[in-house]
């Protein structure tokens, strides 16, 4: 497992990144699916987990990701749905998880928990919902590594982009700086990801986008293209 420096350094020099969220994988050939992710050469895989209850919708945990991680050496983020993520924190660093992101809407106050991930040695990331304004979060960007926002309502695959909260992604930027790891999620596709990665996006998870297509690599390869625009332009 990588420290967090070594993961923020890798994380800031692939920028931008296209991360799978695994969450519309066949989990029924996770093996292959697996063994497809890394022929189409994904910097960064997103692990979905879901409790049920701070989301309508029941996924996987730990038991699962520790089986996933001796089968590929591409990092993983957690992305926790999850109510009290603090409960849980040591059960997802001990399954290989090198970046946790929790909800700001999970926990009565987020310090502590990005301190805590933090000095165990993981990236520590922030994720707001679309109906979180970004003066929720604002004052808590010095004490994350990565800042997650949120393009549909968490709990599904397949919804629709929602635009409206690219103005948190620029405001991060401005407000953090480039050392901040900014990511977007959710309805993440070919038409829609230009606008993330002119808004200063450098992770962009993609369900659909990448599993609905018949051949990851070129999924992968197409949306990195796009995402790129900023890149190509030398800004
Ligand atoms: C939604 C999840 C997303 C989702 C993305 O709650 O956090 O990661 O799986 O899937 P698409 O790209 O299909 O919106
Ligand atoms: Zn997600």
């Amino acid at each position: 497992m990588r420290t967090r420096e070594a993961m923020l350094s890798y994380l800031r020099s692939k920028r931008p990144l296209i991360a799978p969220s695994m969450l519309k994988c066949d989990f029924g050939n996770l093996h292959r699916e697996l063994e497809l992710l890394d022929s189409a050469a994904a910097p960064l895989l997103h692990l979905d987990v879901m409790d049920g209850h701070f989301v309508p919708n029941l996924s996987y945990g730990p038991m699962v990701i520790e089986r996933m991680r001796p089968l590929t050496s591409t990092p993983f983020d957690a992305h926790l749905m999850i109510s009290e993520p603090g409960r849980y924190l040591d059960e997802y660093i001990r399954a290989g998880c090198e970046a946790i992101t929790f909800h700001l809407e999970a926990v009565p106050e987020p310090v502590p928990l990005l301190r805590e991930i933090r000095s165990r040695g993981v990236v520590a990331g922030l994720a707001i919902n679309p109906d979180t304004p970004f003066s929720a979060a604002e004052r808590f960007l010095q004490e994350c590594d990565l800042f997650l926002v949120m393009s549909v309502h968490p709990g599904f695959g397949g919804q629709k982009f929602i635009p409206d909260v690219l103005s948190k992604v620029s405001q991060a930027r401005a407000a953090a700086g480039n050392d901040l790891i900014i990511s977007i999620d959710g309805g993440v596709s070919k038409s829609t990801i230009e606008a993330c990665a002119r808004a200063g996006t450098d992770v962009f998870v993609a369900g659909s986008s990448v599993f609905d297509e018949p051949n990851y690599s070129a999924a992968v390869a197409d949306l990195q293209t796009i995402a790129s625009v900023n890149k190509t332009r030398g800004c």
